[in-house]
C-alpha cells in the first residue's frame, strides 16, 4: 500500500508511506523557498510525481467542512494522482498524540497536545486535549478543552466585535463526550501565547520570538490570565487580522500598543507582557499534568501540538516534576500531521503500526554531492577554523524534519566569543533579543549546564541554566541556553566538539541552523552552495566528502 499523505494548509507537508514505512516526508517551504508555504502543494507535488508511486492520498482537514479543501484542493489533487482519495478531518489532535507516542517509545503514556486549533466540531473547536494511549494504539481521551467559535463582525469605529454562537446543541455534543470537558473560553493557551507575539507586531506563528523577548521581561503583578483552564476572556477578544489571515486574540488593554518593531528603547512593555504569558502559560500547562499524572497514576507524559516548542515551558515541567518522564516531540508543530495520521489511517485499515525513524528525524531526499569540487577538510581542520572565529555552514546527507537545525544543515560558531550573536547576524539578520542554540558533547553537558536529572536532550527541545562562564556566546540574558547534546550517532558533530575541545578545552559549540534571514532551512545542495556565496558565511563544509568551499 502506497500511500501520501498531506496537509495543505500553512506548515504545509507531505508523507509518503510504503506498506506502512515512511520513505519519504517533504515540505513545501524547503522547494518554494517561501517559509512555512502551504496551499497548493506545487512544488512536493510534482517531486513525489517523479519519484514514487501511490495507491491513496491521504487530505488532512481540521473541519468538518473546509471549502477551500472541498472546492480547490481536492479537485488539484485529483488532476495530479490518479488515484483513490481519503479525506481524514477529524481528529487533529489525535493525530499530533500518535506521532508524539510512537516516536516517544512509552508502552503507555499520557500525550498533551496544546494546539492554537484542533478540530472543529460544529461551534467549538479542540484547543487542548489528553489522551491515555498504549503500544497497542488503544487510546482513551481524558481531558478536552474547546473554545467557542465566535462570529466576528467590523464595527463603524473599526472595532472588531464577535458574537458568541454556543447553542444548546453544542452542549449535547460536549455531554456525549466521556472525558472531561471543558468550554468556556474564547481562547486557548497557545492563542493567548499569540497576544503576546501580535502586540509585538509579529506573525503570530512566530511564537519563537515571544519566547526570546520573555526572557528581558520583568515580573510585575498582573492580573490572572487563567482560572483553572478557563482563559479571563474578559481581558481578550478575537478579531479577524486580515493582513495575516488569523484569528488574533488581544489583550483589551494593549490593543492600541501594538508596535511594527521591538527596539532597545521600547522593548520593555512587550517583554513584561511577554514574560506574562510565558509564565502563566507554563503554570497552567503544569497544573493539567499534575491533575492528570495525579488522577491516572501514569508518570510517562508527551507533549505536542505548537506550544510544545516552548523550550521554556517544557524546562520548567522537567524542573517541577523530578517524577514524571517527558517526552517533548520535535515535530510538534501542524508539520507532524501528515505523519501521524498516517499512523491512525494504517492501524484502522490495514491493523499495522508503521515504522518511522526515531532518535534523529532526517527524512527528505538524499542528494549526491559528487559534482561539488573543493579543499580536502576533516573534523580536525574545521574545529581549527572554529577557533579563528570563521563563520562554517555544514551540508550533510537528508535534512532535518522539524524546525531546528539538529546537524545536517546547521551554521557552527565559537561559542566562547561574546560578540558571536552579532557575528552570526550578519548572516541571519535576526532580532536582537532573540538567544542562539549550542551543541555540547552528551559527556560534558554537565559542566556546563544544569540539566536536571537529565542525563541528555538531544532533539533540541528544552532550555538548560548556563553554569559557566565560558560560553556567553549562548547563553541568554536570563542564563539559559537551548541546547542539543551530541554523542556519537552525529559522528561529523562528535569529531568537530572534541578536536574543538582538544584545542580550546570547551566542548560546546553555537548551532543555528542554515538558512538566510527570513528563509526556509536549506534543503539542497545548490540552495547551500546559493547561500554560502551571498552571505558572510566564511565555510562551506560537506562531512560526507570531507570537503569543504572557502572564499
Ligand atoms: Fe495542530
Amino acid at each position: 500500500m502506497k500511500i501520501l499523505s498531506v496537509l495543505a494548509s500553512h506548515d504545509a507537508s507531505v508523507a509518503y508511506f510504503v506498506n506502512g514505512k515512511l520513505e519519504c516526508f517533504l515540505k513545501e517551504e524547503r522547494f518554494s523557498g517561501i517559509k512555512k508555504d502551504g496551499g497548493i502543494i506545487k512544488c512536493v507535488a510534482e517531486l513525489i510525481k517523479k519519484n514514487y508511486d501511490i495507491d491513496t492520498v491521504l487530505v488532512n482537514s481540521v473541519a468538518i467542512y473546509d471549502p477551500y479543501i472541498q472546492s480547490n484542493l481536492i479537485p488539484w489533487i485529483k488532476k495530479q494522482f490518479d488515484c483513490e482519495i481519503v479525506l481524514m478531518r477529524t481528529e487533529h489532535h489525535l493525530c499530533h498524540a500518535f506521532l508524539a507516542f510512537e516516536k516517544s517509545k512509552f508502552e503507555e503514556s499520557l500525550v498533551v497536545v496544546i494546539d492554537r486549533n484542533g478540530t472543529h466540531h460544529e461551534k467549538v473547536t479542540e484547543v487542548e486535549s489528553i489522551f491515555k494511549i498504549n503500544k497497542n494504539y488503544d487510546f482513551e481521551t481524558i481531558y478536552k478543552n474547546f473554545v467557542r467559535t465566535t462570529h466576528i463582525t467590523v464595527q463603524e469605529d473599526g472595532m472588531h466585535l464577535s458574537e458568541n454562537l454556543f447553542d444548546i446543541e453544542t452542549h449535547q455534543f460536549l455531554k456525549t463526550l466521556n472525558c472531561d470537558v471543558m468550554c468556556d473560553s474564547s481562547c486557548g493557551m497557545t492563542q493567548m501565547y499569540e497576544s503576546a507575539t501580535a502586540l509585538m507586531g509579529q506573525d503570530i506563528h512566530e511564537a519563537g520570538k515571544t519566547m526570546g523577548l520573555s526572557a528581558y521581561g520583568k515580573n510585575k503583578n498582573y492580573k490572572k490570565l487563567f482560572y483553572e483552564g478557563v482563559v479571563n476572556s474578559h481581558y481578550f477578544f478575537k478579531y479577524f487580522d486580515q493582513e495575516q489571515e488569523n484569528d488574533v486574540c488581544f489583550n483589551k488593554d494593549f490593543i492600541d500598543d501594538k508596535t511594527s518593531e521591538i527596539t532597545k528603547d521600547n522593548y520593555q512593555f512587550y517583554a513584561d507582557y511577554a514574560y506574562q504569558v510565558q509564565k502563566q502559560t507554563q503554570e497552567e500547562v503544569l497544573r493539567l499534568v499534575k491533575k492528570y499524572t495525579n488522577k491516572t497514576g501514569i508518570k510517562k507524559v508527551c507533549l505536542v501540538g505548537g506550544y510544545a516548542l516552548n523550550v521554556v515551558c517544557n524546562s520548567y515541567l522537567i524542573k517541577s516534576l523530578p517524577d514524571v518522564e517527558f517526552y517533548f516531540e520535535p515535530i510538534a508543530d501542524d508539520t507532524g500531521i501528515t505523519i501521524g495520521s498516517s499512523l491512525l489511517f494504517h492501524q484502522r485499515t490495514e491493523n499495522i503500526i508503521p515504522k518511522i525513524p526515531y532518535d534523529t528525524f532526517f527524512h527528505s531526499f538524499k542528494y549526491d554531492l559528487k559534482n561539488i569540487d573543493g579543499e580536502q577538510a576533516d573534523e580536525k581542520q574545521i574545529a581549527n577554523y572554529l577557533t579563528q572565529g570563521k563563520i562554517v555552514a555544514v551540508f550533510n546527507g537528508q535534512a532535518e524534519v522539524g524546525p531546528r537545525a539538529l546537524g545536517n544543515r546547521s551554521i557552527l560558531f565559537d561559542a566562547r566569543d561574546p560578540d558571536a550573536k552579532n557575528k552570526i547576524n550578519k548572516v541571519k539578520n535576526r532580532e536582537w533579543y532573540r538567544p542562539f542554540a549550542a551543541i555540547v558533547l552528551e559527556k560534558d553537558s554537565k559542566k556546563y549546564f544544569n540539566m536536571y536529572h537529565l542525563e541528555s536532550s538531544p532533539e533540541m527541545t528544552i532550555s538548560f541554566p548556563v553554569i559557566s562562564n565560558e560560553i556567553p556566546g549562548v547563553t541568554h540574558v536570563d542564563g539559559t541556553s537551548r541546547i542539543q547534546t551530541i554523542n556519537n550517532s552525529i559522528s561529523h558533530f562528535y569529531n568537530v566538539l572534541n578536536e574543538f575541545k582538544k584545542l580550546t578545552n570547551v566542548s560546546v559549540l553555537l548551532n543555528t541552523s542554515f538558512n538566510e534571514a527570513g528563509k526556509p532551512l536549506i534543503e539542497t545542495p545548490q540552495q547551500a552552495i546559493e547561500t554560502f556565496k551571498n552571505t558572510d558565511i566564511d565555510i562551506l563544509w560537506f562531512p560526507e566528502k570531507n570537503i569543504m568551499l572557502t572564499k
